[in-house]
């Protein structure tokens, strides 16, 4: 029989390959994607908490969805609502508290016990909770049957992080860092390009401190897995995210030297430029060591590009911090980044400094800090214009014959086309710029 499964997505790339899994996992009992939340029997909240009210959106989602869960019920049907991700990770008990009419609830590391959950709901179980860290990975568990997949898909390679930036929830909410072993990558990897792939992106919160078993018994790391997943033929284009600075070893470096598959595009969050911020934030590198990273980077991959991630606003950001953050993004020149206010998160040790900083100072340098970023990707892109650039068709664009791709480094690229051209790396000459996407013809 079909049933009818919604999920909403919150947050990051993790969790978009977890909310695509989960569908996987569900996919044999029956259920398939709607569009529609009001009449789904199975609805997922996938969530994240890693900044902003997560927590009060959320509820308000669940409010919104209580009554249509009713009227079901009066119909003699059955609305399952299950909250996952890392705000039922991390707020498990506080969501039972509040919305007693959820019937599951569970963290990431249990997405592939799902279809036990919805039997035990069935069965008249009561509320599942299940927010513990289980020994077994939760990797090994999940069907690698897929029939179709992205253009552009995702493969989770790593899970969890041992870091302990100050700010940063992911330790807590996603448990102690793990990588999967190579055998498995590969495989799942083939399966993508099977189905379609032609580009993958491996993911994991802290993807190039991957450490997965080799073939040969010995812990192979990120740029050795490159290299050996460049022999799949068909796997056009390969990306990773995200990365941590002091992870970037001479190995991975020299990948973006050697494997032409390996776009040259890296995010690599740097979070201020301020040596003292650094440290109170824990990331273990200063910011020259930033920039030694990035230079050793162009030295191996002169076009490569890079994004980063800021926060404006941590305890303690004195002006002259602030000011140091503004030179590192002049000195090292930025395709795009993400800036974000500080946002105080519970339990962690910066929610305890005691020198917040106020509310409008931080309004202030994160309006000046995106001011800086978007004038470097309006030069960056503009650079594009006239050039014959390779651009992978994954899409449908949303007018009527239009498709949308990417370029080597991330643009967004819409032309004039057809279907047929998805799947395909072509060559495009860029027409215009806007500031999320280029224009162009192809160059053929
Ligand atoms: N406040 C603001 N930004 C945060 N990030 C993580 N935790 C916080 C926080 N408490 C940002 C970091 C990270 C990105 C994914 O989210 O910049 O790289
Ligand atoms: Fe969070 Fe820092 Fe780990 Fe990134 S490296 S997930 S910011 S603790």
């Amino acid at each position: 029989m079909q049933k009818k499964l919604f999920i909403k997505t919150w947050g990051c790339q993790m969790n978009t390959y977890d909310s695509g899994r989960m569908a996987d996992v569900v996919a044999p009992l029956g259920y398939r994607a709607t569009e529609v939340a009001a009449d789904a029997d199975l609805v997922i909240f996938n969530t994240c908490h890693i900044r902003e009210k997560a927590t009060e959106k959320l509820f308000s989602e669940l409010g919104r969805l209580r009554p249509h869960q009713k009227e079901k019920a009066d119909r003699g049907e059955r609305m399952m609502i299950a909250v996952a991700g890392c705000v039922a990770q991390a707020e498990g008990p506080e969501i039972q508290r509040r919305a007693p009419y959820v019937d599951m609830i569970f963290g990431p590391q249990s997405y592939h016990q799902l279809p036990e959950m919805i039997a035990r709901v069935s069965r008249g179980a009561g509320l599942i909770l299940n927010t513990e860290f289980p020994a077994e990975p939760k990797f090994d568990a999940l069907p690698d049957e897929r029939v179709r997949s992205d253009v552009s898909a995702f493969l989770s390679i790593q899970e969890g992080c041992d870091k302990f930036c100050t700010f940063c929830v992911v330790p807590y909410t996603r448990g102690a860092e793990f990588s999967r072993p190579v055998a498995s990558i590969v495989s799942e990897a083939e399966k993508l390009v099977q189905g379609g792939a032609r580009e993958i992106t491996l993911l994991g919160q802290n993807v190039n401190a991957f450490h997965g078993e080799g073939a040969d018994g010995k812990i192979w790391g990120l740029g050795r897995l490159f290299r050996r997943l460049a022999e799949i033929p068909g796997l056009h284009r390969m990306r990773y995210m995200t990365s941590h600075p002091r992870d970037m070893d001479g190995e991975l470096i020299a990948a973006h030297r050697d494997v032409p598959q390996l776009m040259p595009f890296l995010h690599l969050p740097v979070q201020s430029g301020s040596d003292a911020v650094l440290e109170a934030m824990n990331r273990k590198h200063s910011s020259d060591d930033y920039r030694r990273i990035v230079e050793k980077l162009r030295a191996a991959r002169p076009d490569i590009a890079l994004s980063s991630d800021f926060i404006v606003g941590f305890p303690g950001e004195s002006d002259r911090d602030f000011q140091d953050t503004l030179k590192l993004v002049r000195d090292t020149g930025f395709a795009q980044a993400y800036s974000f206010k500080y946002s105080l998160r519970p339990g962690t040790p910066a929610a305890a400094m005691p020198n917040q900083v106020n509310e409008a100072v931080k309004d202030a340098r994160l309006q000046e800090l995106q001011q800086l970023i978007r004038e470097q990707q309006e030069i960056f892109n503009a650079n594009a214009i006239g050039r014959k650039i390779a651009v992978l068709f994954d899409r449908t664009g949303r007018r009527a014959n239009q498709v949308h791709g990417r370029t080597p480094h991330m643009q967004a690229v819409h032309i004039s086309g057809g279907d047929d051209l998805i799947g395909r790396e072509i060559m495009v000459k860029i027409d215009s710029i806007g500031l999320n996407s280029l224009t162009g013809h192809l160059a053929a």
